[in-house]
């Protein structure tokens, strides 16, 4: 079987037409293979025009705001990309006159760019031989080959690298890397693949040995951890209450929120636990503490699920705190609270 030869040739026929297939730029292609990393592509179409519209170049982007390229980043989650996106593209102006280098070695240097990121750009925008290692190919290539290490495992890397590097031999480096990935996303997918009309189901290892469903194996290990977020949404009658912004690097970096208590489960009636964080806004004990609502709001996320509840902290007439409700939509926030001030402050303004 002559791999690449038939994939291009599915390629040619099947190929998604994404707005960045259209350019060699490297700036627009880190910032569509940034935000894929995130997302789905339909999901991340309007991410991408969002951020060329704002951003037309690395110039742009490097002189923008921080909140402004985080706010833009709002919904597609694990902010430090969006915090290294930034860092990088001022590194790029200040150090390489704004153009991207174009080996491996130097692109890897680059904060929030590792292998994937940078044989991406490389291959795409200079025609470098390197391949791509994503879930797509993980997927691709251990079917079709029988590959059976688990994909999170530490050897599985650098298997599938080596593999898909041979493979591309001949073949144009950054055409082959998309067409591996449509491949991937279109044709065999992690679920129902098609099968039945595959360009490989002659040479199909998975296929062949009814094998597509245990393909490619992962080491179910990763256990999905619960965390209570208790938010304290204090209230005065000037119309005023507290965001905190977080510093720790987990999860919503850099976002804003409000005052948080984290407990090891959840809390059903106001607790001496908010105390110290009350006391940081108010010399005052609150007039009322009470749920906004009874339910809590499950949030997932890939490795959390976070349960979260919203406390009113009501304050009196001589209270002051520094941020006023009308401001609250121009901050960046989690979605869950983003969505939790639409429907608590925004009816009707
Ligand atoms: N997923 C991530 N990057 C991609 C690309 N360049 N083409 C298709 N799917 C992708």
């Amino acid at each position: 079987m002559n791999f690449s030869k038939a994939l291009l040739s599915w390629y040619e026929l099947n190929h998604r037409p994404l707005p960045w297939r259209k350019t060699k730029d490297p700036y627009k292609i880190w910032l569509s293979e940034i935000i894929l990393q995130q997302t789905r592509v339909e999901q991340g179409i309007p991410y991408y025009n969002k951020l060329i519209n704002e951003f037309p170049t690395i110039f742009d982007l490097a002189k923008a705001e921080e909140a402004k390229v985080l706010k833009i980043w709002q919904g597609l989650g694990y902010y430090k990309r969006a915090e290294n996106l930034h860092l990088t593209a001022k590194n790029i102006v200040l150090n390489f006159a704004g153009k991207f280098p174009s080996s491996q070695k130097e692109l890897k240097n680059l904060k929030g760019i590792g292998d994937y990121t940078a044989s991406a750009i490389s291959s795409i925008c200079f025609n470098k031989n390197e391949a791509v290692v994503d879930g797509n190919v993980f997927r691709v290539l251990g079917r079709i080959f029988g590959i059976n290490i688990p994909i999170n495992s530490n050897k599985s890397f650098k298997h599938f690298k080596s593999k898909a590097n041979d493979l591309m031999k001949g073949a144009p480096p950054g055409t082959y890397n998309q067409a591996l990935m449509d491949f991937g996303a279109i044709q065999c997918k992690p679920k129902n693949p098609n099968c039945k009309e595959c360009v490989f189901s002659k040479d199909c290892y998975a296929y062949k040995e009814n094998k597509v469903t245990f393909l490619p194996v992962t080491n179910n290990k990763i256990k999905v951890k619960t965390r209570y977020f208790n938010y304290l949404v204090f209230q005065n009658p000037k119309k005023q209450t507290v965001l905190e912004q977080r510093v720790s690097k987990g999860i919503w970096h850099k976002l804003f929120e409000f005052p948080v208590i984290e407990s090891k489960r959840e809390i059903k009636n106001p607790s001496t636990k908010f105390n110290s964080k009350i006391k940081l806004y108010s010399n005052e004990p609150p007039t009322k503490i009470f749920p906004l609502s009874v339910k809590p709001i499950n949030h997932k996320l890939t490795h959390q699920k976070i349960v979260v509840k919203f406390w009113n902290i009501k304050l009196s007439r001589k209270s002051s705190l520094p941020v006023n409700e009308s401001d609250l939509s121009t901050f960046p926030v989690p979605v869950v609270i983003e969505n939790f001030i639409t429907q608590h402050y925004n009816r009707g303004h």
